[in-house]
C-alpha cells in the first residue's frame, strides 16, 4: 500500500490533538472516523471541528461549501472496530501515557485491518516500544503534529527501530498531502527533536517563577521579545495543555534523567485541572 491507497483515517482520541488532527485530514479530502471513549468526548471534538472549520471560513482561508465538505467526511464513532475497521491508516492521538497507548493498541489491533498503518501522535513516547505491543511494528511510525494542527506547517515523522522505509514514505506522503511539512526523525529518542527543545524551555520556566525570580507575566513578555517565539513559554503551554507538556517532562526525566525534572508549579496545575485554555484556566484565565 502507498498513499494514494489512502482513502479512510481513523483518529483515536477526540481531544485537543485528535480533532485539529481529524480536521486536516477531512481537508485533506480524506474519509474520517473520529473516535473517543464516551459520547461527551466524541462530541466535543467534533464540535472543535465545526468551530474551526467555520473561523477558516469567515475568513476566507476556506470556502463555506469546503467547510460544510470536510465536516460531512468526519464520523464520530466510540465504537473502536467501527472506527478502525476498513480503515488504511489509524492515527493515535489518546492521552500522553505509554500504559494508556499500549491498551489502545492491544485493543486495535483486534480490529483494524492487517496492512493499515499506525501511526502516534506521541509527543515524546518510545516508538519502538509502542510498536512492540502491535502485530505490525515494520507499519508502525510516529506521526507527531504540533498545536494547533491546522495552523502549524510540521509534522514529524519518527522511525521505531522497527519501521520500514515505505511506512516512513507513505506517512510523509499524506502528510504532504494534508498541507504539511514532514520531516523526519530518525532516532526514536524521548520528546523526538522539537519536543526535546520546547518542553525544556516551559520547565525552566516555570523553575523561575517557581523560584520567585519573575513573574508569568514578565517570563512570557521578554520570551517573546527577545527570544522572538509567537507565544511565550506560558502562554504555550497553555495552548499545548500543561498537562501534555508534564507527562512529557515526566517521560524526558524517567529516560534521560535529573536535567529534566518537572517544576512543582506544573505538577500543581495538573492536580488542580488548570490545564490551559482546554479546561478555561491554566497560567492565565480563558473565562
Ligand atoms: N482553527 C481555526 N482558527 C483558530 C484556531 C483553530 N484551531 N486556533 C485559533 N484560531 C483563531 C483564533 O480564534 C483567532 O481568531 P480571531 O482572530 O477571530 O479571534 C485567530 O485564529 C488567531 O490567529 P492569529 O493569526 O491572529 O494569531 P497568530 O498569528 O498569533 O497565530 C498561532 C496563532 C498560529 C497559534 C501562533 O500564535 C503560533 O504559532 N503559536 C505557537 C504555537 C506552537 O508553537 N505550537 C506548537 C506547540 S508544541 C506542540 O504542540 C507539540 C507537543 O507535542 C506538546
Amino acid at each position: 500500500m502507498d498513499a494514494t491507497d489512502v482513502e479512510t483515517v481513523a483518529v483515536l482520541g477526540a481531544g485537543n490533538m485528535g480533532h485539529g488532527i481529524a480536521e486536516v485530514a477531512a481537508l485533506a479530502g480524506y474519509r474520517v472516523r473520529l473516535r473517543d471513549i464516551n459520547e461527551e468526548f466524541v462530541r466535543d471534538g467534533y464540535d472543535q471541528i465545526e468551530w474551526s472549520l467555520g473561523k477558516l471560513a469567515e475568513k476566507d482561508q476556506i470556502t463555506e461549501a469546503d467547510a460544510d465538505a470536510a465536516l460531512e467526511r468526519v464520523t464520530p464513532l466510540v465504537d473502536v472496530e467501527a472506527a478502525v475497521g476498513g480503515a488504511d491508516l489509524v492515527v493515535e492521538a489518546v492521552p500522553e501515557k505509554m500504559d494508556i497507548k499500549k491498551d489502545v493498541y492491544a485493543e486495535v489491533e483486534e480490529h483494524a485491518p492487517a496492512d493499515a498503518v499506525f501511526a502516534s501522535n506521541t509527543s515524546s513516547l518510545s516508538i519502538t516500544e509502542l510498536s512492540e505491543v502491535t502485530d505490525r511494528p515494520e507499519r508502525f511510525c510516529g506521526m507527531h503534529f504540533f498545536n494547533p494542527p491546522v495552523r502549524m506547517q510540521l509534522v514529524e515523522v519518527i522511525s521505531g527501530a522497527h519501521t520500514a522505509d515505505g511506512t516512513l514514505e507513505l506517512v510523509e506522503d499524506v502528510a504532504e498531502r494534508m498541507g504539511k511539512t514532514p520531516v523526519r526523525v530518525r532516532k526514536d529518542s524521548p520528546g523526538f527533536i522539537v519536543n526535546r527543545v520546547l518542553v525544556p524551555l516551559m520547565n525552566e520556566a516555570a523553575w523561575i517563577v517557581h523560584g520567585g525570580d519573575a513573574t508569568v507575566a514578565e517570563v512570557d513578555s521578554t520570551t517573546k521579545f527577545d527570544v522572538g517565539l509567537p507565544m511565550g513559554s506560558f502562554e504555550l503551554a497553555d495552548q499545548v495543555g500543561i498537562d501534555v507538556g508534564y507527562h512529557v517532562l515526566e517521560y524526558m526525566h524517567e529516560v534521560l534523567g535529573a536535567a529534566y525534572e518537572p517544576c512543582p508549579l506544573l505538577a500543581e496545575k495538573v492536580e488542580n485541572d488548570e490545564l490551559g485554555k482546554k479546561t478555561g484556566e491554566g497560567f492565565y484565565d480563558y473565562a
